[in-house]
């Protein structure tokens, strides 16, 4: 067998990329689904919508390529993680559409919880503080206000997943039996699990009133799990499920407690692998899992999410129309030397780690006469280096580990500029591979590790290089001037929901 099939189901888009032995592309589907915002800080998916772009996407990289099914060893899937579907068993239709993760509605029920049971109760048992980004509280809304759902829920008919258990149910026989299965990783991200025990904690469940059935059974993220039953890719052993931020922690190699990943996607997400010990934060992370292969231990991971990163640039590109395409921000920052004193926080969906603000909402600040639109492009870019900087010191000193040098991927990372200035930021080499789609390659290995068409990690190891690396060059005193302006305006963004 020639290929690794991987279906990569994310924010904006998905995708199907097929890999060889060497981790190399050989063909890609892609297609973007529609980003629905029904009121200020609501976010939803058409899951209906999605699943038949998985179905098409797998077509076109097939047919790319003329790969027959023959050719494919196995297939495996990472997904835009806590997204939130609830749907009928025996119809295989959703109640409500996808509540994406960047959503803020539940934020009256966070504050309500952080008044009767405190956030450290919840962080003490699933690793996450309370807040809006996960998904126990998005199937409470569901529940909640959806009429008929509970009772469905009750009754075993109405079921709950995040997009990989959704795409794997409709894989594997939707309405004639599909597996109703998630992997450590995605359950880590519920606020529902015991990262201990790697159950779900009734308790909690009973908290956000809950039914357990409604539940997926919580699976390693690298196992053959089943066989695919849909035509694209019918018979082939679906073999590998990883929340798309592990995946590329996986795609990038890092095993070995102390290594990091930074990827730049919609939003941003730095994991740093513990190994199989359990990191509690006390800086703002979170305690998650990396993976898990069969037969092996859970492995941790520390993680700073933060929320919005290339979002931002789409922002510019279809909220005010600055630039055309997200690639021409890079030109547009070029054209002047600095920021000119502005700075553009993201606090779209409230502030992420190492803040948890729910409460925060977006701001520009500095802005004199002087600002033009090259300073904000400029502005936009720099957000999500001082974000991650914001990220990498809470890591460092929740790990007690220096980080030496920063392995990134995602889309963002073609940007030299953004590239260089988050170098000069960190005051460490950043390092990218030449292999980007990292995301999609971890859970090809999960998937070709569970069938053997890579025998260890070894393998793994030897196909990640280097295509580039970026050296520190600013002076301290321009880096210090910059970061304490980002944190001013860090602090003008907090409270405005208040
Ligand atoms: O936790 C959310 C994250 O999984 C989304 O990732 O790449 O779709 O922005 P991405």
């Amino acid at each position: 067998m020639k290929y690794i099939a991987s279906i990569d189901q994310g924010t904006t888009s998905t995708r199907c990329i097929i890999f060889d032995r060497k981790g190399n592309i050989v063909s890609v589907g892609q297609k973007e689904h529609e980003q629905i915002y029904p009121k200020p800080g609501w976010v939803e998916h058409n899951s209906e919508e999605i699943w038949k772009n998985t179905l098409e996407v797998i077509a076109r990289a097939r047919i790319e390529k003329s790969i027959k099914t023959e050719d494919v060893a196995a297939c495996g899937i990472t997904n835009q993680r806590e997204t939130t579907v609830v749907w009928n068993k025996r119809t295989g239709k959703a109640y409500y559409n996808a509540i994406v993760w960047q959503d803020t509605r539940v934020d009256d029920t966070v504050k309500a919880l952080t008044k009767s049971h405190g956030s450290q109760f919840f962080q003490d048992r699933t690793g996450l503080p309370l807040a809006t980004y996960f998904s126990g509280l998005k199937i409470k809304w569901i529940l909640d206000n959806v009429p008929g759902v509970r009772e469905d829920a009750e009754k075993g008919q109405a079921i709950f997943g995040n997009m990989d258990t959704f795409l794997i149910w409709h894989l594997t026989g939707g309405i004639n039996g599909g597996l109703h299965i998630t992997d450590v990783t995605n359950a880590s991200r519920t606020q529902l699990m015991n990262l201990k025990t790697m159950s779900w904690d009734a308790e909690l469940a009973e908290i956000m009133n809950i039914p357990l059935q409604m539940l997926p059974a919580i699976e390693p993220s690298s196992k053959v799990y089943g066989n695919i039953t849909s035509e694209v890719l019918q018979g082939i052993p679906l073999a590998g499920d990883l929340g798309d931020q592990q995946a590329a922690l996986v795609g990038q190699t890092c095993y070995q407690p102390g290594e990091a990943k930074n990827t730049y996607g919609t939003g941003c997400f730095m994991l740093m692998n513990t190994g199989t010990e359990l990191v509690p934060s006390k800086h703002g992370l979170l305690t998650t899992v990396a993976y898990q292969f069969e037969g092996q231990p859970v492995h941790y991971a520390l993680e700073g999410s933060v929320a919005i990163a290339g979002a931002l640039v789409q922002w510019l590109r279809d909220n005010l129309g600055m630039i055309q395409k997200s690639t021409d921000i890079e030109k547009l920052a070029k054209s002047v030397e600095d920021n000119g004193g502005a700075y553009v926080v993201p606090a779209f969906s409230g502030l992420y780690a190492p803040y948890w603000k729910s409460s925060a909402r977006g701001v520009i600040a500095g802005l004199t006469r002087y600002v033009n639109k090259g300073h904000i492009a400029r502005a936009v870019l720099e957000a999500t280096a001082y974000q991650t900087k914001d990220v990498l010191e809470a890591m460092e000193n929740d790990s007690g580990i220096e980080i030496s040098s920063l392995r990134v991927d995602g889309g963002m990372v073609v940007n030299e500029l953004l590239m260089q200035f988050q170098s000069d930021m960190l005051k460490v080499p950043v390092i990218r591979p030449t292999m980007i789609e990292t995301t999609a390659l971890g859970a090809a290995y999960a998937a070709g590790l569970a069938v053997g068409y890579w025998a260890s990690f070894d393998d793994l190891l030897q196909n990640w290089g280097v295509d580039k690396r970026w050296k520190p060059k600013m002076k301290a005193t321009q880096r210090n001037t910059l970061y304490k302006g980002w944190k001013k305006a860090v602090k003008r963004s907090f409270d405005w929901e208040k």
